[in-house]
Order: structure tokens, then sequence, then C-alpha cells
């Protein structure tokens, strides 16, 4: 299978604290990623300096065999990166066409990358074009930050906790959701959270992730009875 991304050997500082130290991993096309980790454990700044966000202290990440670490944001979502945050992003006073627009033109002139897609009717929101965002409900808006992201038209698509303060039927709702994006589009898409029934039934592999290390990687069932990962969830 052919490798989307791979990070070799990341690592990212702030002052004096390693958020990310030494992560390597390599995502299949067409994978959902699962990546797991107790809270200050690095996610977020991992999925950062996959999205240009944050840029390495050390190491390489490469989209296709072609390196990136360190391009700016805007460029990585060139390149078909699209990334959710773990709170809502969204012009709370423009309708979710709107929305979706603003996205889409990010990457119009672009031509390039991932399939053109129908955002609202992936997620479930042809029915809220028209609605102003921030009259959404929680989940919706979740929902709208993937729209918003698949209308860049991705190939690679980074989630950040994107269940937070959903019930189990709307969690439900978005893991449907998630793997239509994956079968129907064919992106690749890595997803962080903590909601780890929905990890479970979603992910074809899960990294799991403490203190900025890869701690253990493979299936759910292999990360759900691995030693080390119930240790670091228990304080062990
Ligand atoms: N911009 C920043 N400046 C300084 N320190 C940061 C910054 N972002 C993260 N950190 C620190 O890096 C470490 C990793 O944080 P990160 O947000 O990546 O963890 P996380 O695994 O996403 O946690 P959570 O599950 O709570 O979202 C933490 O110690 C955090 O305080
Ligand atoms: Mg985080």
């Amino acid at each position: 299978m052919n490798v989307l991304l791979e990070a070799e050997e990341v690592s990212k500082r702030f002052g004096g604290v390693r958020a990310v130290d030494g992560m390597s991993l390599r995502v299949p096309e067409g994978t959902i990623l699962g990546i797991i980790g107790p809270n200050g454990s690095g996610k977020t700044t991992f999925l950062g300096l996959l999205s240009g966000t944050f840029r390495p202290s050390s190491g390489r990440i490469s989209l296709k065999g072609r390196r990136i670490d360190g391009i700016a944001a805007h460029r990585t979502v060139e390149l078909g990166i699209a990334r959710t945050f773990q709170t809502t992003r969204l012009f709370p006073r423009w309708n979710l066409r709107q929305n979706l627009d603003v996205a889409a033109q990010a990457t119009a002139a672009k031509g390039s990358i991932g399939p053109t897609l129908a955002p609202l009717a992936l997620t479930g929101l042809d029915h809220r074009a028209e609605t102003i965002c921030g009259g959404l409900s929680n989940a919706e808006q979740r929902l709208a930050m993937i729209a918003v992201a698949l209308a860049t038209r991705p190939q690679l698509l980074l989630l950040d906790e994107p269940a937070v303060g959903m019930s189990p039927s709307e969690a439900g709702e978005l893991g449907r959701v998630i793997r239509r994006i994956r079968d129907e589009a064919g992106i690749t898409v890595m997803i962080v959270e903590h909601n780890m029934h929905l990890m479970m039934g979603l992910a074809d592999r899960i990294v799991a992730m403490n203190a900025g290390r890869l701690l253990a990687e493979g299936t759910p069932e292999d990360i759900r009875q691995h030693p080390d990962v119930i240790s670091a969830y228990l304080g062990g």
C-alpha cells in the first residue's frame, strides 16, 4: 500500500517542554489512523506539525515522498492537508454555505490535490446550508468544521477531538460520517480522540502517545490490551 504521510524522528520543543519527542510513523493511503494519549501527551502538537501550524525543532515530514516540514499552514492546505481544531472555528455570523465558500477559495486556484466533494452531503448537513453557524448545535458545528475542511479538497484530513461534547448517538453518527469520507471520497484520516468507543469502532490502526513519544502502535485490539498503554492511562 502507498505511504501517504511519513514522519521521521519528529520533535517539537516549546522552551523546556518536549511536546513531541522523536515521533516516527507511516500512514498508508486510505487508512483511518487513530491517535490516543493522556492529556498533554503531544497529540495536538503533532497534528500541528503535520498541518504546518508549527515548525518541527527537528525531524522530517513527507507527503507522498515530498518534504513538507516547516512549510506554512496555507501551503499545506494547498498540498491537500486539512484539519479541524479542538475548539470550534467557524465564522459564527455567516451561514454554513458562506463558511464553505471561504474554505474552498483557499485551494480554488490550485486545482491539484484531492477529489471534488459534496461536503454537506458527506457530513449530513445539506439541510443546514443556509443556517447561521452560530445557531447550529454543538454536534452540528463539529460536523460543520469537518465540512469546511472537506471544502478545501484534502487528501489527508486531520481531526482533533471531533466528538467533544457529543452524546453517544451523535458520536455514532460522526463515526459513520468519517467512515463515509474515507470509503466514498478515499480521503486518509488521522483522528485524535478521547472517546475510546468511537475510536475502537472506527480506526484501522491506533498510535498511542505518551509524553511526546510513540508508546505503541497496532490494531485497536492490540492497543486495548497493550500493558504500556494501560499503565499510561492509569498513571502507572
Ligand atoms: N503553543 C504552545 N506553547 C507552549 N507549550 C505548549 C504549546 N502547545 C502545547 N504545549 C505543551 O506541549 C505539551 C503537549 O500539548 P498538546 O496540546 O500537544 O497535548 P494533547 O495530547 O493534545 O493534550 P489534550 O488531550 O489535553 O488535548 C503540553 O505540555 C502543553 O502544555
Ligand atoms: Mg489536544
